[in-house]
């Protein structure tokens, strides 16, 4: 059963305003949280096309998993025209995407998305793909280990930090989480800020090469425009200041073009309240537009 707590679920279904019979697609269904209150508003005859790239996702709501109108697809959401093309002739009149990982992926996958457990230095989402974060971090170039640190972490300096990744590997290769951590510790990496660990930095900045998940929300957002009917609603919610950047500029083409409304000017932040009973809400941020 999942832990995952919905992130800005409220505004999310205010602003998609799912109705009786309309069609939805959830693009990470994660712990199914935002899936489960969205079915529940399209019934009794709206589809909802779940998709996750990790096949575990699958069976985190048990209450919805036997729906009829309930369509559960393990594939990445970069392929969305044609997953839907395959699994989902219908018109199209909400996209959600909850982009990260969900608080499953992160306490208890084993997949070593967190630095606070000594687990195998994974981090896929689809297990099904060939590299691992451990295999960055052995077959890395200097170059390429530097750009993941600065570009997705922000770490400065980033440079010291692939150094002692490229030091270390000489002597063992890297194989779990706190050989990450022990990497972190002796480059003397600090945070910006005393309430980030900077091996939160290093760790998400890993995942989000691992699942290259910038290039799979550049290649999502215009499938999504496409599969959208006129009218239909795109929400996404993103946690790193980069996501939210390509959100930005994306939506902001489509507006000087014509093609949507923006319902969000600002992005959305989760009220004090929110944040206070579910702390990963913290940096959350939701826009959403309206294809016209
Ligand atoms: C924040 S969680 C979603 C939580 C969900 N909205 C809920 O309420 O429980 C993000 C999910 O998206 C999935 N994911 C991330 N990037 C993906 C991608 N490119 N394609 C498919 N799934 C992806 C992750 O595996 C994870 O399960």
């Amino acid at each position: 059963m999942a832990i995952h707590k919905s992130v800005l679920l409220k505004e999310v279904l205010e602003y998609l305003n799912p109705e009786p019979n309309h069609n939805f697609i959830d693009c990470t269904f994660g712990g199914g949280g935002h899936s489960r209150e969205i079915l529940k508003r399209i019934a009794p005859a709206g589809k909802l096309l779940a998709i996750d790239a990790d096949a575990e996702t699958r069976n985190q709501k048990p209450e919805i998993r036997d729906d009829k109108n309930f369509i559960f697809v393990n594939a990445n959401f970069r392929d969305l025209e044609n997953i839907v093309k395959e699994n989902f002739p219908y018109p199209v009149n909400g996209i959600l995407m909850d982009l990260g990982l969900s608080s499953d992926q992160l306490e208890s996958s084993g997949r070593g998305f967190t630095f606070q457990k000594d687990e195998p230095l994974d981090m896929r989402f689809d297990t099904r793909k060939e590299t691992k974060a451990a295999d960055i971090l052995n077959f890395g170039s200097l170059d390429y280990l530097k750009n993941i640190f600065e570009n997705y972490g922000e770490i400065r300096p980033a440079e010291k930090l692939a150094r002692k990744i490229i030091d270390l590997r000489k002597q063992k290769k890297f194989q779990t989480t706190f050989d990450l951590v022990a990497a972190v510790d002796e480059a003397g990496i600090k945070s910006r800020s005393p309430k980030i660990n900077s091996a939160t930095l290093a760790f998400q900045a890993l995942r989000l090469a691992v699942n290259d998940e910038l290039g799979a929300l550049k290649n999502v957002l215009p499938a999504a425009l496409n599969v959208l009917a006129p009218g239909g609603r795109l929400a996404v919610i993103s946690f790193h200041a980069l996501e939210d950047k390509i959100v930005k500029n994306v939506f902001r083409d489509w507006y000087k073009a014509g093609a949507v409304r923006l319902l969000t000017k600002k992005p959305v932040a989760p009220s004090w309240e929110e944040v206070k009973t579910n702390n990963r809400s913290r940096s959350a941020k939701l826009r959403v537009i309206e294809k016209i």
